[in-house]
């Protein structure tokens, strides 16, 4: 049986004035609405429990299973809301069944797609105001479930929470489109053979932060990581997926091997390419050939694509032996045309002709 999220509204929501404010400047990650959306399950009765709260403080039991296990997944989304006021989605369908995939991977129980759906709907109608309009604002979705069973045991936890919670946002890089310096870690890597790599689990982004702050200390925004088999590779970077532009109009992105995240906006671009006459080409990409591609001219454009960072150009590579500037450091127009016909469909200015929209308010 489906569930039904019951909405028990909270009796101190945050006052419209503030709440305009925050919406002018949100920033990313740093607000949340009123409420939250949450799920329980157990093994002895499945999913139940689910309502909107307010929201507010997890109460866990300091044995909770994913405090010291990191038995976690979460998934990423936006509504957008249009011209005409109307708040949708895009591509939920493919979060809810990331997000089955991840929960297959960690051992916890998958929740149906129309309950994810459900949840999200729920939510946002309840805190539309939240929604903002403008720019490319957002209200960016973050669902996530966690073992909560109190046990120190080491197997899949007996009970599980699900939680929805949103935040207004604007761009995710503080200084909004302009192009991102990566560094190329040779320290770290990101995902094994046979480990969670495809999976959007806290783990891997907890293991991407000291490569992180390596990064930031060679005045680069994000890491790029190699695969972890052979150090050669292009695989993904620490929070999103990364494409090159070629010069024979080819729209390349490294295949997927197990180890990559599989982007919905990765995806999504994939399907865009040919539209905008270039060729998608999925494949495997050394460091190597990006380096020499793009001191050569062969690569001219590269850029990385996220729902938090939607398509954001790289400006140049770093590693240890230097500095490779991509084309002449500007927006290249390739990823300025990806980018915005990737938002003209999310913000309703074109037309959903792949059917990617849902309406939700
Ligand atoms: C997203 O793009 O939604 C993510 O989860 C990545 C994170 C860097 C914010």
């Amino acid at each position: 049986m489906s569930l039904i999220f019951d909405v028990h509204p909270t009796s101190d929501p945050m006052p419209a004035r503030r709440r305009e404010e925050i919406l002018a400047n949100p920033g990313f990650g740093q607000h949340f609405t009123d409420h939250m959306a949450v799920a329980t399950w157990t093994a002895a009765d499945g999913w139940h429990d689910s309502a909107v709260v307010p929201y507010g403080p997890i109460r866990l039991d300091p044995a909770a299973a994913v405090l010291h296990y990191a038995q976690e997944i979460f998934e990423g989304l936006k509504a957008y809301r249009h011209d005409d006021g109307s708040i949708w989605l895009f591509r939920p369908d493919q979060n809810a069944a990331r997000m089955q995939r991840s929960a297959r991977r960690l051992a916890l129980p998958e929740l149906p797609a129309e309950d994810f759906l459900s949840s999200i709907t729920t939510l946002v109608g309840t805190d539309a105001d939240w929604v903002p309009s403008g720019g490319e604002t957002s209200l960016y979705l973050r669902p996530f479930m966690f073992a909560s069973e109190p046990f120190l045991g080491v197997r899949p936890a007996q009970r599980v929470s699900y939680v929805l919670i949103a935040s207004p946002a604007g761009a995710y890089f503080a200084q909004g489109v302009k192009p991102v310096n990566i560094w190329i870690t040779e320290s770290y890597s990101r995902a094994g053979r046979g480990g969670t790599g495809a999976a959007k689990c806290g783990g891997n982004y907890a293991s991407s932060l000291l490569a992180q702050s390596e990064a930031a200390e060679q005045g680069c925004e994000q890491v790029l990581f190699p695969d972890s088999a052979e150090g050669k590779w292009v695989e993904e970077l620490g929070g999103m997926n990364v494409y090159l532009v070629t010069n024979a109009g080819e729209l390349v992105t490294p295949e997927l091997t197990g180890s990559i995240l599989e982007g919905v906006t990765r995806d999504s671009i994939l399907k865009l390419a040919t539209d905008e006459g270039l060729t998608p080409v999925e494949r495997k990409v050394s460091v190597e050939e990006l380096l020499r591609g793009i001191a050569d001219g062969a690569i001219r454009e590269v850029f990385a694509c996220g729902t938090a960072a939607v398509v954001t150009p790289i400006g140049a590579f770093k590693d240890i032996d230097g500095e490779y500037p991509v084309g002449d450091g500007a927006v290249g127009e390739v990823t300025q045309k990806v980018r915005r016909e990737l938002l003209d469909i999310q913000y309703g200015r074109a037309e959903d002709r792949y059917g990617w929209m849902t309406k939700i308010a």
